[in-house]
């Protein structure tokens, strides 16, 4: 093999806060979390939620950190090599870290999609396509059109998404080909603070609208806003909330998906983890709990009412967001403008998350393989523009769904079960606490260390092992897919398992060369 690539870095602590906390800050916070707190309950979803935040998000985060610094520091930006320099014993442990470049592949490739629509759609509200659409049937029919599903009088094919799709998959390109210090982090350097200010517009416009429908004056921003907070204790007893809380919490912190485990690689062994990992989970919480839950829900609370929230929010992953968010600006002065802050809001929080999603793809090639990071940017340009198509064309026979069920989902609980395993069991608390708290400006209350140890793999186990209990079977058999769509189901299922063979097939590649 020819002389080692030097590895990219970041420039400061702040340049990586802000990458991380990019990472983190996407669609989930403002189009996810909305949906998910409204789908159980407001009050009822957020103690599973900050429960979870404390014990399975703060520690991974931690976690992963520490051992991407490690990893970073044997050359390895990605979970096949930094596993492997966890336990050089075990033979098989990279194929476990295949998962860290896999799950963020899966997301990537239905991300960006989506992530094209927020730009589509900041484009229309500015151009004045979505004036005047105030009633949430145009705006569902809008969002239909637009997405293919049917011809109507707004959208008679699928162009316009797919022009914006290129625009988007291209304009993640080039930030990745500028690397980690000259693309990423100027990127979210300059993405991260727009957003906030974007936020904190809306979040001002939204708490400042009275009461929009005199004849219901209980609809008004402080039920709006009780109904986020206001504690309903009962739901603890719900398994289901539980695990839709703890699976937010991965989601939106991007734990348990290996884009934080290679943006730490790019650090150094005195870079300080403890206060800035924190740092960054604070900002992201900042952002889905303040910015994300003081818009839509309340504005949706005061528009259409208790009742109806509920139903929007279970209607659909997308309806908050592109049909209840618009029909709520379209009625206020300025919609335009309105609505323009909020779909740039999400574009930006959306880029600042892709790209990161993109990296542990990219770092595989350059750091086990010794590519340059423009042959490995052409590589994944091809690879991910090829895999993209499906969700594209097959958005209405639930490939969507399926891709974010695997990547979205359980693949994350499962690699946040292995890491922790790894981390805490394997490498040893004791090694992992003098290793986490290297140039650390925080020290971390000694209480983590035995949740990290005992109380975190306990939870993740009884989450995966009440998913086996519950939803395994049904959701193998396809139970709640249509028989028109299982074959588009079922294909996803394929094509996943012929991806991840294919990189199983590069590790064992990548280290057979090692070995030469
Ligand atoms: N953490 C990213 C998000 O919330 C993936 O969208």
């Amino acid at each position: 093999m020819g002389k080692k690539n030097l590895r990219d870095s970041w420039t400061n602590r702040f340049g990586i806060i802000m990458a991380v906390a990019g990472s983190a800050i996407g669609l989930g916070n403002f189009l996810r979390f909305p949906a998910k707190a409204a789908a159980n309950g407001g009050g009822a979803f957020m103690i599973p939620y900050l429960i979870s935040f404390l014990l399975l998000g703060i520690p991974l985060m931690w976690i992963e950190w520490t051992l991407g610094r490690y990893g970073g520091g044997f050359g390895h930006g990605t979970a096949p090599g930094i596993f492997h320099s966890i336990w050089r014993k075990n033979r098989f442990i990279k194929y476990f870290g295949i998962i860290g470049i896999f799950g963020p592949l899966v997301i990537l490739i239905y991300y960006t999609y989506i992530e094209s629509w927020t730009l589509a759609y900041s484009f229309f509200a500015l151009t004045k396509k979505l004036t005047g659409l105030t009633d949430t049937a145009s705006l569902r029919n809008f969002l239909s059109g637009f997405q293919g599903i049917e011809q109507n009088q707004f959208f008679d094919n699928l162009g316009t998404a797919y022009f914006f799709f290129l625009i988007t998959f291209i304009l993640n390109i080039s930030v990745i080909y500028y690397g980690i210090r000259g693309g990423i982090e100027k990127l979210c350097k300059i993405a991260l603070p727009l957003l906030f200010f974007f936020g904190i517009i809306l979040c001002i416009r939204v708490l400042s609208l009275g009461t929009p429908h005199p004849q219901h004056p209980d609809w008004n921003i402080l039920n709006g806003l009780g109904f986020m907070w206001n504690p309903d204790f009962s739901a603890l007893k719900s398994a289901k909330v539980w695990l839709e809380a703890a699976g937010q919490i991965f989601f939106t912190l991007s734990v348990g998906i290996g884009m934080i485990l290679t943006y730490a690689s790019y650090l150094s062994k005195g870079d300080d983890i403890t206060l800035s990992g924190l740092t960054a989970a604070s900002l992201n919480e900042m952002a889905e709990v303040i910015i994300g839950g003081s818009i839509i829900i309340p504005a949706a609370f005061m528009f259409f009412g208790p009742q109806d929230i509920h139903a929007i929010a279970t209607s659909g992953t997308f309806n908050l967001g592109f049909v209840t968010m618009p029909s709520i600006l379209n009625q206020l002065p300025w919609s335009e403008f309105f609505g323009f802050l909020w779909f740039a809001l999400l574009f930006l929080a959306g880029v600042t998350s892709s790209v990161s999603l993109a990296q542990p793809a990219i770092a595989f090639m350059e750091d086990e393989f010794n590519l340059s990071r423009k042959k490995a940017v052409t590589i994944f340009g091809i690879t991910t523009f090829i895999l993209c198509q499906p969700a594209i064309f097959f958005l209405k026979n639930g490939v969507v769904d399926e891709l974010d069920f695997w990547g979205g989902t359980f693949l994350i609980v499962l690699f946040a079960t292995i890491e922790t395993i790894l981390f805490g069991w394997i490498f040893g608390i004791h090694k992992a606490w003098d290793e986490i708290h290297q140039g650390a400006d925080l020290k971390i209350p000694k209480i983590y260390k035995f949740i990290i140890k005992y109380i975190t793999p306990v939870f993740l186990l009884s989450i995966l092992g009440m998913w086996l209990v519950q939803e395994w079977w049904p959701f193998i058999i396809m139970k709640n897919v249509s028989p028109e769509n299982q074959i588009y189901v079922l294909s996803t299922r394929i094509g996943l398992v012929g991806i991840f063979i294919v990189l199983a097939f590069l590790v064992k590649l990548a280290w057979r060369k090692k070995r030469e």
